[in-house]
């Protein structure tokens, strides 16, 4: 049984995270400060004797004893990231900062929440680690993919130069039950919208391609992650390599709500990637991960908790 800190544990991925090792009897801390998760995402567990919260912003230090450290805090969503630019991108940066020192105190293992937005725009398709990506540094999106670049700069960092034992996950697109109902991402936002009998709103042509994981699959994929023995110091991709476009994506949500809901199209935000798709082959290897479920079984767990949430 381990002291496990989870950063962001009270968010759409953190709170799955802390349900699987609290099942497995570790001692969970939960570190958030709800800007984006809620204390319903974690209110099951609050009764479990394993199972703690604080709440603080990661961009100050934490004292506490643990052994090792998930840094999932941070938005995730795009208007949400962009709503607090600064915050965004001091979490990311001061966050990784603050627990990579906290990590080096305590001589834990870190595990850091990367994202496939670290690509950006890319010219590779799909996106392997070795691509050092295309990102605009200047753009509305920076606060988000330029944070989590220099987060894990910050982690090759104190490896090189304190032998901190780090592991940096490079997340794609995940979706599932618990995201968060305003959040504004593709899949919570299209049953949202099917839901509610609204039009469905796709942004450019919908011609453009995502890669979605379930949320159950991608935490199994953290927590080998974390385990392996041989999976650091170096980034590796989670994420389903399914690639779907956004107007297909579109279609399966429609047709699993059985409704009428119009399409309409919305110009394109500023630096939206137009593809997107995981190269896996590296996890595949190193943690023997594979995603399991499948896009229509996964939309349709996640279309039965929007529509028992918004029952409510
Ligand atoms: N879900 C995805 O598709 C995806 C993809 C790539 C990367 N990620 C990364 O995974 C992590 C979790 O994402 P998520 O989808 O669960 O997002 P989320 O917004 O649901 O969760 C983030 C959590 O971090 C907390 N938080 C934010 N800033 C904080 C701060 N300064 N101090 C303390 N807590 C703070 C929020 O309140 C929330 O509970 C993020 O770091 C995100 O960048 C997620």
């Amino acid at each position: 049984m381990k002291k496990i800190l989870v950063t962001g544990g009270a968010g759409f991925l953190g709170s799955h995270l802390c349900e699987r090792l609290v099942a497995q009897k570790h001692h969970v801390l939960c570190v958030d400060n709800y800007v984006t998760g809620s204390r319903g995402n974690i209110q099951h567990l609050l009764s479990q004797p394993n199972f703690e919260v604080i709440r603080q912003d990661v961009c100050f230090p934490l004292y506490v004893e643990v052994d090792e450290i998930y840094n999932l805090a941070c938005p995730a969503s795009p208007k949400r990231y962009q709503s607090d630019p600064i915050q965004t991108i001091k979490t990311s940066v001061l966050g990784a900062y603050n627990l990579l020192g906290l990590a080096k105190r305590t001589k834990s293992r870190i595990l850091q929440a990367s994202t496939s937005e670290v690509y950006g725009d890319p010219h590779v398709h799909p996106q392997p680690e070795s691509y050092w990506g295309n990102v605009n540094p200047l753009g509305p999106r920076a606060c988000y993919d330029e944070g989590k670049r220099a987060a894990e700069t910050l982690f090759m960092d104190y490896h090189r130069q304190h032998n901190v034992d780090i592991r940096i996950a490079r997340i794609f697109n995940t979706y599932g039950p618990r995201m968060a109902v305003d959040d504004g991402r593709v899949v919570s936002n299209f049953i949202v919208q099917a839901l509610r009998g609204q039009p469905i709103s796709i942004y450019g042509s919908g011609t453009q391609t995502r890669s979605f994981c379930y949320v159950d699959d991608l935490v199994e994929g953290l927590m080998a992650l974390m385990e392996s023995s041989i999976a650091g110091p170096q980034p590796v991709n989670l994420g389903n390599p399914q690639e779907i476009s956004v107007k297909d994506l579109a279609q399966k949500i429609l047709s699993i709500s059985a409704t009428e809901s119009k399409v309409f199209h919305f110009p394109l935000p500023v630096d939206d990637p137009k593809q997107r798709q995981a190269e896996i082959s590296k996890a595949q290897q190193l943690l023997c991960w594979n995603p399991k479920v499948r896009l229509e079984e996964g939309l349709q767990k996640t279309w039965a908790y929007f529509k028992e949430t918004l029952d409510k």
